[in-house]
């Protein structure tokens, strides 16, 4: 609702326009944004894997519906995966479809994830597609499941909040890559459950059932309860699951798991576009308003 209003409001121009509102809130938005930059990324990156953690970048974006803006992007990545193939770093690269071409065509998202796929080839960096709104899952899942029959190291995110995931994770039959997530976005009641200790539940489920079926699981959560219980049920003692964790929330919890020898990966974004970023942290935490504002007024 949050991301709605602000582009309702064109944030986007108000930010350019507003040097001022600007420097504020990208104040608010460096404790979970690394900057603005491709080299800013990198360098949070690169102290990211100093510190023993895995790395997952994105260059933030989406619902990008200007096809000059989506080559935009997709250049980016490109540079992006050119940079991490140079500096040998093994690292995530994670996006929305809905930035390098959903919003067109699947066909064009599908052409612009094909060419990432095959830059990133032979390497250990790995494309990691997120999920948006219910009515981009169908179109997602299916551009995943074409380019990932054709390119390996490709992986896809699903959220448990969506009453559909249990047979959409039971409809990737070959072995692959998911992260799992409760889910960022405002759903119907009649197609998601709410934050409950049942919507833990079905987390974690699909967490056993995706190590069974075979696939690379990334437990992608700063949830207490489903970390401690993805523990005790010794999910993280193979070689099949780690633990993700956005940066800047919870990185006190992120530092005691590494110490106590737990596979964790950091997802650190930067961009341009970071108040859409911002937007989503404080809706799925609204505390991180409050968060904000003292961040701001400390600025
Ligand atoms: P929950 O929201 O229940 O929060 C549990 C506890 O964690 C809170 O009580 C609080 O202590 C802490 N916490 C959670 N969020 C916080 C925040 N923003 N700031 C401070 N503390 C916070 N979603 C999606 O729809 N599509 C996607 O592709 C992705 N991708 C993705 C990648 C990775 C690596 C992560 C970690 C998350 C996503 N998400 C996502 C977001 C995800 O769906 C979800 O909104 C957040 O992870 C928050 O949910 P939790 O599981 O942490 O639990």
């Amino acid at each position: 609702a949050l991301k709605s209003i602000a582009r309702r409001l064109d944030l986007k121009a108000y930010v350019e326009q507003n040097p001022q509102v600007n420097q504020i809130l990208r104040h608010a938005a460096l404790r979970y944004v690394a900057g603005d930059r491709l080299p800013e990324g990198l360098d949070a990156g690169k102290e990211i894997l100093r510190r023993g953690y895995s790395l997952s970048i994105e260059y933030i974006g989406e619902n990008t519906s200007d096809a000059k803006e989506c080559e935009q992007a997709a250049a980016e990545m490109k540079a992006l995966i050119q940079q991490l193939k140079q500096s040998g770093l093994p690292g995530r690269v994670s996006f929305d479809l809905s930035h390098i071409g959903l919003m067109i065509s699947p066909s064009l998202a599908y052409a612009n994830l094909t060419e990432l796929a095959r830059q990133a080839e032979g390497t250990e960096i790995e494309l990691f597609i997120s999920m948006e709104e219910s009515g981009k899952t169908d179109r997602i899942l299916s551009v995943y499941k074409q380019a990932a029959a054709e390119y390996s190291g490709i992986g896809i995110t699903l959220q448990a909040h969506l009453n559909r995931t249990p047979a959409d994770l039971a409809s990737l039959t070959s072995p692959g890559r998911i992260r799992i997530v409760k889910g960022a976005y405002q759903e119907p009641d009649h197609l998601s459950l709410a934050r409950s200790p049942e919507l833990n539940e079905r987390y974690l489920n699909l967490v056993e059932l995706a190590i069974r079926q075979g696939h690379q699981v990334s437990i992608a959560t700063h949830d207490d309860a489903i970390i401690n219980a993805v523990r005790d049920r010794g999910l993280l003692s193979g070689s099949q699951a780690e633990l993700e964790m956005l940066y800047g929330i919870r990185p006190e919890l992120a530092k005691r798991l590494r110490s106590e020898g737990n596979p964790i990966r950091i997802y650190v974004p930067y961009g341009r576009e970071w108040y859409l970023y911002l937007c989503h942290r404080i809706a799925e935490y609204p505390p991180n308003l409050y968060q904000a504002v003292i961040d701001m007024v400390s600025g």
